[in-house]
């Protein structure tokens, strides 16, 4: 009779714990964060003036991608994120070659499973162009945010901290996920490939012009309100793992009484692509058309851009491209077509091939 007492209590009790467990409100297991890898490349986020007062003539990339991240305990709230020193460079120093080495890294470990996203530390200067480069050659759809600062690191409001917390969070999102590159500062998202910075100090210094921004960072959220209608990184037709150097393409600016020297300076130091950042719709002056004719018929592949920044450079507008063989850069803005130009010239030397690539990418 015993040994069934102590079967029936067992029972018993085995049927209280279950209907216990069963009430007791687990406590919700923490969301699981992102792995987000930060790549520092130096530049005003990582500088630092001779007092907080200084927002100009302080010294950029002196600080490095740990103390960057120290500073800015939040950023272990958002995601789990590791630092690498890619280069320590003020980015108007940024060359063909420190483009092929960042996107190297950067495919490489997006192509791991314990990154989700990455977020890139840069100089304002060329962070547009950095940023449409790896537009074009990133092979992944995980996230890549490239993010800046318009005042050093030390400054009185110092725009970089929140400026690396809101990238870092956008690189976490599931939101940002197959967009494409994109900047982030003062509070918005914008595509590489139509943001610049146009202002040479203020905050909002970078925009989106007419074709506009992507959406915004509020509340540690982000909101998109557009997508870009352009082809981007995984859907692109470049790929540069094999790649070690790029074609050389050089930028002439348009002005007034503008002669061709530039032009055959350029071309006799081995140029094998000019963008032409001519005035208004991209006009070409009776001094230059000339040498630019000249230039093609050796070879030279021509793009003709706009210093004016905004709108559609019309092919066969200002010039009978058709008949000189040229091709005409859309909306790209003359630093980003250089890029296009440098790319599409790694696939192919057919100028009609070429502006395929324009009206795509
Ligand atoms: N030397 C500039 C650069 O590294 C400073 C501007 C900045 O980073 O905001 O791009």
């Amino acid at each position: 009779m015993l040994h069934k007492k102590p079967a029936r209590y067992f029972s018993a009790l085995i049927g209280f714990v279950l209907v216990v467990s069963s009430n007791v409100q687990a406590e919700p297991a923490a969301p699981k964060l992102a792995n987000v890898a930060i790549l520092a490349t130096g530049g005003t986020i990582a500088g630092t003036g001779n007092s907080s007062t200084a927002t100009v003539g302080y010294t950029a990339a002196t600080v490095g991608v740990d103390r960057l991240i120290q500073a800015v305990p939040e950023l272990a709230k958002v995601a789990k994120v590791t630092g690498e020193q890619v280069f320590q460079i003020a980015s108007e120093n940024m060359s063909n070659e420190h483009w092929l080495t960042l996107a190297k890294r950067v495919n490489v470990l997006l192509a791991q499973s314990n990154v989700d996203g990455i977020v890139i530390t840069h100089g304002t200067d060329t962070l547009e162009e950095t940023a449409y480069f790896l537009d074009l050659v990133v092979k992944s759809r995980k996230p890549v945010v490239v993010v800046g600062a318009m005042r050093p690191s030390n400054a009185l409001s110092a725009d970089g901290p929140m400026n690396l917390y809101n990238a870092v969070l956008l690189a976490a999102s599931p939101e940002a996920v197959g967009k494409g590159v994109l900047v982030s500062l003062n509070d918005q998202i914008h595509a590489a490939r139509d943001v610049s910075k146009t202002n040479t100090s203020t905050l909002d210094s970078f925009k989106s012009g007419d074709l506009g921004m992507l959406g915004y960072i509020q509340g540690n959220k982000p909101f998109f309100y557009h997508v870009s209608s352009r082809k981007h990184t995984v859907d692109t037709e470049f790929d540069i793992a094999n790649l070690q150097a790029l074609p050389q393409v050089d930028i002439v600016y348009g002005y007034a009484n503008m002669g061709p020297v530039a032009l055959n300076a350029f071309v006799g130091a081995g140029a094998k692509g000019i963008v032409h950042a001519g005035v208004g719709d991209g006009s070409l002056s009776n001094k230059v058309k000339p040498a630019l004719i000249a230039a093609r018929k050796d070879g030279v592949l021509i793009v003709r851009s706009s210093r004016v920044g905004q709108g559609i450079l019309a092919r066969n507008g200002e010039a009978n491209d058709d008949e000189l063989d040229f091709v005409v850069s859309d909306t790209l803005n003359p630093q980003k077509a250089r890029i296009l130009l440098m790319l599409a010239m790694t696939k192919t030397s057919d100028s009609k091939e070429i502006q395929r690539m324009f009206y795509t990418y």
